[in-house]
């Protein structure tokens, strides 16, 4: 087992969308725990894969609709994915589209590859046939007799659904269906969170078909090699993207530092195409399983789905505009448990942000160092920090072993607001003016900005400016700096 690197990808968005915070909430998670890892192991053993998924009929409909060519609409979108992630810092060490020459040409080493292999029960793995069913195209899925609600898909029930009868190719799913079961069940595939896992064994005691991986009457995708009238299933050639984006097929040396991916984020809407179908097709192609897949919740707004249609989409770039880079990423991650649904109040952000980041941190940050700057010349004493008031570093790894990055947040809050109180107790601001009781306060004040120092470093994978800002107030001699935290504008 390789344990000196770690590769963690988000899903590849779709580009029929702009970007908004549920896309933003996935990716800043995974900029997290990228950023963790690669403090533990270093910079270079650790690949974040995040990008664009451009194939398909939803995009080609998207483009269409707007007048312009499939490729003309991707490229302009997947900019703005880019640039929004700019401006969150997520520091994906590539952003793979599923247009670029690169990944097509590995999908096609797959499917060749699909296309000779054989199940455990050795039969063919890819066998021709004929599909009739109903389509959904903004789940890019045939929706099955049980699913249909009025009709229609329970997700999209605006849309029509498409007949479709065509020549397919079909993926021999049902010969994997066990083998991925033991494999889920063992955690030798983890299902994460728990509630997760215990869905994902639910939906593979329903009744699973084979799946085809081809379209014929679709156009705009990756031509299969050994038939160039059909092209790639959208979702399949959208898994292969964790493969083809480290390497898959070309660049060997790559692939064997990376795979398998150590986490796939995403939210539970599409867990069976990754905690089902893509295990199946990773053991026809021969290739190991990722370690774990991470499902969060999908979050509503005011208790509503984000859609343009209610109107209620928001924007990264409008919540940096007003709390900044890392406030906006602390405020994504801290609302709710990273593994649950939860509503979005958008209205309590304001409350958040003065109440965690600019009293609990920003006033304690900017008490310590004023007081120290004052009283004591800026030196910092020589002291020990009681045990108690230090963060725990093995819970903490505990923590991102199980990706339970909003406890982290809580475990490292929980630390501030402990300083906060041990400085209420102490009251070192009154104690720095007279003689007699003037050492114990310049003590309890360096023991703060000696364990703030060190929460300077939990504190980064989720805010890295700040924490570099904070690391700079605290270096000697001390200097009162900017508030962290600015008051917001009304
Ligand atoms: N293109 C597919 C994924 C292919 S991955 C091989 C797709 N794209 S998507 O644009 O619809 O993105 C879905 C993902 O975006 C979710 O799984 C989740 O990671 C994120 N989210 C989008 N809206 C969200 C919420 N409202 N809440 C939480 N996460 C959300 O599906």
């Amino acid at each position: 087992m390789k344990t000196n690197k770690f590769y963690i990808t988000t899903p590849i968005y779709y580009v029929n969308d702009r970007p908004h915070i549920g896309h933003a909430y996935t990716t800043v998670a995974a900029d997290v725990v990228a950023r963790y890892w690669r403090k533990q192991i270093g910079e270079k053993n650790v690949f974040f894969l995040t990008g664009t998924d451009e194939h398909g009929k939803k995009i080609a409909d998207a483009a269409e609709a707007k007048g312009t060519t499939p490729q003309a609409f991707a490229d302009e979108v997947a900019q703005d994915f880019a640039d929004v992630w700019q401006t969150l810092n997520i520091s994906h060490n590539k952003f793979i589209r599923t247009t670029d020459d690169e990944h097509k040409r590995r999908v096609r080493i797959a499917f060749e590859r699909l296309k000779a292999a054989k199940t455990p029960k050795g039969n063919d793995a890819i066998y021709e046939g004929e599909y009739s069913g109903r389509y959904c195209t903004g789940c890019e899925k045939f929706i099955t007799d049980k699913e249909i609600e009025n009709g229609r898909c329970p997700l999209h029930p605006n849309k029509e659904l498409e007949e479709i009868k065509e020549k397919n190719y079909f993926f021999r799913l049902t010969d994997y269906l066990d083998t991925i079961r033991k494999k889920i069940e063992s955690d030798e595939l983890r299902i994460l969170p728990a509630k997760r896992k215990a869905e994902v064994l639910g939906l593979l005691k329903q009744d699973l078909q084979d799946f085809s991986v081809s379209r014929e009457s679709v156009k705009w995708g990756i031509p299969l090699p050994f038939d160039e009238n059909q092209v790639s299933y959208v979702w399949v050639e959208a898994l292969m993207n964790y493969i083809t984006g480290v390497g898959f097929g070309e660049d060997e040396a790559q692939f064997e530092k990376f795979w398998p991916a150590d986490a796939h984020f995403m939210a539970q809407e599409i867990a069976k195409f990754h905690a089902i179908y893509w295990p199946a097709l990773l053991m026809a192609l021969g290739i190991e399983l990722p370690k774990a897949e991470f499902i969060h919740g999908f979050f509503t707004i005011d208790g509503q789905k984000m859609s343009k249609s209610i109107g209620n989409v928001i924007d990264p770039r409008d919540v940096v505009a007003r709390y900044g880079t890392d406030a906006t990423r602390y405020l994504l991650l801290s609302q709710f448990s990273f593994g649950s649904e939860a509503d979005v109040q958008a209205e309590r952000f304001d409350d958040l942000y003065q109440a965690d980041l600019g009293n609990k941190l920003g006033n304690l940050v900017m008490r310590v160092t004023t007081l120290l700057e004052k009283h004591n010349g800026g030196a910092v004493a020589a002291v020990d920090v009681p045990a108690a008031w230090r963060v725990d570093a093995d819970a903490i790894a505990a923590l991102y072993r199980d990706y339970n990055i909003d406890h982290v947040l809580r475990a490292v809050f929980k630390n501030v607001e402990q300083l906060n109180k041990q400085l209420d107790d102490a009251k070192p601001w009154a104690g720095v003016k007279e003689e007699a009781t003037k050492s114990a306060a310049i003590a309890v004040l360096s023991q703060a900005v000696i364990a703030l120092r060190e929460i300077a470093d939990y504190i980064e994978p989720f805010m890295p400016a700040t924490a570099k800002k904070l690391r700079e107030q605290l270096a000697e001699p001390l200097k009162k700096g900017d508030p962290l935290f600015p008051r917001l504008e009304k």
